[in-house]
This record gives C-alpha cells, sequence and structure tokens, in this order.
C-alpha cells in the first residue's frame, strides 16, 4: 500500500512538473526572440480613434470597427492608452476605477469584444497602467481622505505643513503650481506630481504594491497581452520629503527652476517593476515602460542586470533629437549597443506630432517617409503612433479658449498643452474626417483633406501606401526583423546607412537626412558583399543603377532600402 502511495505521489510530481514547464515555455524563435521583438505596436488613443455612437467622443466599439484597417496596415499590437473610468480631468490618467471600462468608451463586454476581434486578426491588447497615481475620485482616495485613521490613509501621501499656508517642502507639480494640495478636513497635505486631481500613490505601503498588481492579473485573465507603464519615474519619494535643489532660470510656468533629486527616479521603482514583472512573467505578458531619461546608460538599468524588470523601455530620448544624420547615427550606435532590445518612438499623445517636428514645409510627406524608413528598420521593436502613417500634423488651439488640456489652459501661451497631437484619426476627406457623426472634441487640421486613410489607400506614393509595403517587408524579411545592425559610411554628414543583416540575409538601408540631392557610394569590401547584387525593396526619392550597388542617388530625404544578394 505504502509502495502505491510512493509511486502516486511521484508520478503527481513528475506530471506538475511537466505542466510548470509547459506553463513557463516562452514562445520564442529558434534565436530566442519572444513575439513582442518580431512585433509592431501602435498606440490608440481611444477618445480620437473612432466614434462609434455620435457623441464625438471615439469608443472600444470604434476601435473594433477598424480592426481590419489595423490587420491590413501590418501591425501586431495595439497599446490603448486608457479607457478606465475616470473624470477625464487628464483624459484618463486619473483613473477611478482600474477593473472597469468608462462608460463613455463602452463596456467590459465591448472590451472582451475587441480583444476577440483583434485576436482573429493576430493583433495583441496592451492597456495602458497608471501605476503612480488614480484619480482623485477613486475609492482608495475618498477613503484615505475621510479621516487620518482610514483604512487606506496610508495609501497616499499625507504630511503636515512645515507652518501655517506653509506645505511640507518645495516640491513642484510637473503639470504647474505646487505639488502639495492642503485638506482642510484631516489638515494635513496630499502629495501629486501632477493634476491636485491625481494623488500619488504610497508604494512604500505593500498593500499598494498588492492592489496593484492584482490590477495586472485582472486584465491578463481577460486577455490583454501587457501594459504599457505610465510614469514609472515618479513612483517613489523621499520618505524625509528633503527639498530639492534650487536650479537658476524659471519654467514654462514661471516658477523657479529646481532639480526633482528627491522626489523622480527613486533606486526603489526597480525593485517595484521587478516584482512587477514576475506578475507578468506568469501570463507571458509583457511590460512597456514610458521611460523618459537623460542617456542611454540610464535606459540600459531600466531592462534589470537580468533582464528581469521592463521588456521594453520605450528610447524617448529619440524624440528629442534634431533630423541629422550625424546625431541620430551616434544615437543609435549607443542604444543598438546598451545590450538591451531597443524600443523606437518618435512621437505620442504627449509630444508634438513628428510630420510637425521634422517637417520644413517642402518636403513634408518625403520627411513622413523617410522616418518611417528609419524607426521602422532598426533593430528592435518600433512603437508608433495613430496616424503617423498617415503624415497626420499638430492642430494646436489658436486661441487660449479652445484649449481642452488643463496644462494648455494654464501655461498658455507657452504651453499650449497637447490637444495639437490627440486630434481625431483622419479617415476620410468627409466631415470631421469621418471620426465622427457628431461634434468632433477636437478639431480636425485642413490637411485632413489630403491626408486621410481612404485618400491615400488609393494612392501609391502616399504616405500610408509607403507604410504599408514597408510594415510588409518587415514581416517578411528576416534580416529586417532579427538581423544585426551594422553602420556604414560613417562619417557622412547627410546620408545614414547601415545594413541589417541575418544568417545569408542582407538589407541595405539608405536614408537621405538633408534638404539637398546627395549620392551614396559604398563598396561594401569589408563586410565582404563588394560584388553583391542590389534589389530593390524600397525606394522614395531615391535610385540605383541596376546590378553590383556602387552607389545610390537620392532625391531631398530620399529613402532607398535594398536586398543585397552575393
Ligand atoms: C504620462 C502620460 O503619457 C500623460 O498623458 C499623462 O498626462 C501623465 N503621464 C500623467 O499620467
Ligand atoms: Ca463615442
Amino acid at each position: 500500500m505504502r509502495k502505491r502511495i510512493a509511486v502516486l505521489i511521484f508520478f503527481c510530481g513528475l506530471l506538475l512538473f511537466a505542466f510548470s514547464a509547459f506553463a513557463q515555455k516562452k514562445d520564442v524563435d529558434p534565436d530566442g526572440h519572444a513575439w513582442w521583438q518580431h512585433a509592431v505596436f501602435y498606440e490608440v488613443y481611444p477618445r480620437s480613434f473612432a466614434d462609434s455612437n455620435g457623441d464625438g467622443i471615439g469608443d472600444l466599439n470604434g476601435i473594433t470597427s477598424k480592426m481590419d484597417y489595423l490587420h491590413d496596415l501590418g501591425v501586431d499590437a495595439i497599446w490603448i492608452t486608457p479607457c478606465f473610468p475616470s473624470p477625464q480631468v487628464d483624459f484618463g490618467y486619473d483613473v477611478s476605477d482600474y477593473e472597469a471600462i468608462d462608460p463613455m468608451y463602452g463596456s467590459l463586454a465591448d472590451f472582451d469584444r475587441l480583444v476577440a476581434e483583434a485576436k482573429k486578426r493576430n493583433i495583441r491588447v496592451i492597456l495602458d497602467f497608471v501605476v503612480n497615481h488614480t484619480s482623485d475620485q477613486h475609492k482608495w482616495f475618498l477613503d484615505s481622505k475621510s479621516s487620518k485613521t482610514s483604512t487606506h490613509r496610508d495609501w497616499y501621501i499625507w504630511r503636515d505643513g512645515k507652518g501655517p499656508d506653509q506645505p511640507p517642502n518645495n516640491w513642484l507639480s510637473t503639470f504647474g503650481l505646487a505639488a502639495w494640495k492642503y485638506d482642510p478636513a484631516t489638515k494635513q497635505y496630499y502629495y501629486h506630481y501632477f493634476y491636485p486631481e491625481q494623488p500619488d500613490l504610497n508604494w512604500r505601503n505593500p498593500a499598494v504594491e498588492r492592489a496593484m498588481f492584482d490590477v495586472t492579473r485582472f486584465w491578463y485573465k481577460r486577455g490583454v497581452a501587457g501594459f504599457r507603464l505610465d510614469a514609472v519615474d515618479t513612483m517613489y519619494e523621499d520618505p524625509k520629503l528633503t527639498d530639492n535643489p534650487a536650479l537658476p532660470g524659471t519654467d514654462k510656468f514661471g516658477r523657479p527652476n529646481t532639480e526633482e533629486k528627491f522626489n523622480k527616479k527613486l533606486p526603489e521603482m526597480h525593485g517595484a517593476l521587478q516584482r512587477l514583472r514576475n506578475v507578468a512573467d506568469e501570463y507571458d505578458a509583457v511590460l512597456i515602460g514610458e521611460t523618459w531619461t537623460q542617456n542611454v546608460s540610464e535606459l540600459k538599468d531600466y531592462y534589470g542586470e537580468h533582464n528581469n524588470e521592463l521588456h521594453m523601455p520605450m528610447d524617448l530620448l529619440l524624440t528629442n533629437l534634431p533630423l541629422s544624420a550625424p546625431v541620430l547615427r551616434d544615437h543609435i550606435a549607443g542604444v543598438d549597443a546598451s545590450g538591451g532590445w531597443p524600443t523606437y518612438v518618435i512621437t505620442n499623445h504627449d509630444i508634438v506630432r513628428s510630420y510637425t517636428r521634422y517637417g520644413d514645409g517642402t518636403h513634408d510627406d518625403a520627411i513622413a517617409k523617410l522616418m518611417a524608413g528609419f524607426y521602422l528598420t532598426l533593430r528592435g521593436t518600433a512603437i508608433m503612433y495613430y496616424g503617423e502613417e498617415l503624415g497626420m500634423q499638430n492642430n494646436d488651439p489658436k486661441r487660449k479658449e479652445d484649449v481642452k488640456d488643463p496644462i494648455g489652459v494654464l501655461g498658455w501661451p507657452k504651453e499650449k498643452g497637447r490637444d495639437g497631437e490627440r486630434t481625431p484619426m483622419q479617415w476620410n476627406a468627409g466631415p470631421n474626417a469621418g471620426f465622427t457623426k457628431g461634434t468632433s472634441w477636437l478639431p480636425v487640421p485642413a490637411s485632413a483633406q489630403t491626408h486621410n486613410a481612404e485618400s491615400e489607400h488609393k494612392d501609391p506614393n502616399s504616405v500610408l501606401s509607403f507604410y504599408r509595403r514597408l510594415l510588409l517587408l518587415r514581416r517578411e524579411e528576416p534580416a529586417l526583423r532579427e538581423g544585426d545592425y551594422i553602420a556604414l559610411n560613417n562619417s557622412d554628414p547627410n546620408v545614414l546607412s547601415y545594413l541589417r543583416q541575418y544568417k545569408d540575409n542582407t538589407v541595405l538601408v539608405v536614408l537621405n537626412i538633408s534638404a539637398t540631392k546627395q549620392k551614396a557610394n559604398f563598396d561594401l569590401i569589408q563586410q565582404g558583399l563588394a560584388s553583391a547584387q542590389a534589389n530593390t525593396m524600397l525606394a522614395s526619392g531615391a535610385t540605383a543603377p541596376a546590378g553590383t550597388l556602387k552607389s545610390v542617388s537620392l532625391e531631398p530625404y530620399g529613402v532607398y532600402i535594398a536586398k543585397l544578394t552575393k
């Protein structure tokens, strides 16, 4: 009998072992790359993507109705910015319930349908996780505020003032004014790095960590493939509340500058992110970070020493660089050599659109194609922003009274807010660019007449057609998906050239980052490709004589992508 029990226990153990090995088995290719390393992500700002019910605000059913568009475009995952219940002070980044959908956007059933429709088209869904703060209307904060002894009091950062009418220290909110709000009922201040309606959570309280980690489990179980983590660098603050050091000058809100030494990028954040990663690993989910860094070495820290932190810390440094071949070459060399898998982004809902940032008024579409030819051919994962593929431009408010984003109201006219980069997706040349049948919450720019999905779909030379061809190339060509990055012609001041190489597959990318015609010469002897044949895969304003590649002639901002075969 004993023997039988022992055998039974042995087999159960074996089964359990086999099961856990199976559960832990990650879906990777022969090079050890996971799905997200081959993927192109696409950021959807739900208020502005597609409005299905005519209230002028985009919604989940709107997004679902455009799933075929996203599939045909060739993206692998969509990241939806917050669609949870929210008073919308910061347009969703003030979450009042992490485990529901704001009725303005739909319901949980709509969300499940969205995920199912996405899945049918091999598109994964990523949600936004606002880790630093909740809304002041979240039940945790309402309880926290209710009394000094409430269950959730220590879930937020409450402190006495330094004296009458004096906040606890000199920390400032990045959205203007002070970072402390006085609560007359309990006679203490609470801390908010963003708007006063966005109180910071106290991540030093283990109960906060547990509750927040459970939020991610709730969504993983609903089929969510990962999270974009909002504002990670503000998760922790110095518990002693040391004053930040003063710096010379004033900021855009007219306040004296300070160095955010004691309320940003505290090392404790890495521990919390690593623990959050453990939860993500249980579900094979991916974590993307909103990682604003000073340099590449800081970016490297977010991967974790053993690649055990964020899978995809965004390289947001790229969004601040000028359009210059030497600058971009240096930057990419640094990121590529940093050891982590790069995540490239050229714009998002907080940053002026790349079309507007880089456009010179003469070559705008060529520059939009050039930018695509750049960030979508690098080694790494790319995150697009909706409408980039159309050449959408910023449509900034012209008058203060039209501004919706509160930072634009407070900081006008130096700070116009972020409405300009959040305008409706341009589906066609009709009213409101086909975004809504009602009154759109933000106005579309005049360029929607020409730069819209319907018109551009019919035009083989459009920005959209270029993106579609490029995304297809990226999907089909192993060198573009997996290949090493090999910089060429390092001293060329105008033309950025590189190879992507994987086993026997080599792709050459040549980008004229200048407003004048250029000729780039190649010998490729060092790479053993001196007599390789070049077959053009995609070109915009660029030509090369057929056969052995010796030079490429480029129009202003021309792009040339070719397959090299020995
Ligand atoms: C970063 C988000 O991208 C931005 O839109 C938001 O206002 C802040 N974090 C605060 O959540
Ligand atoms: Ca709607």
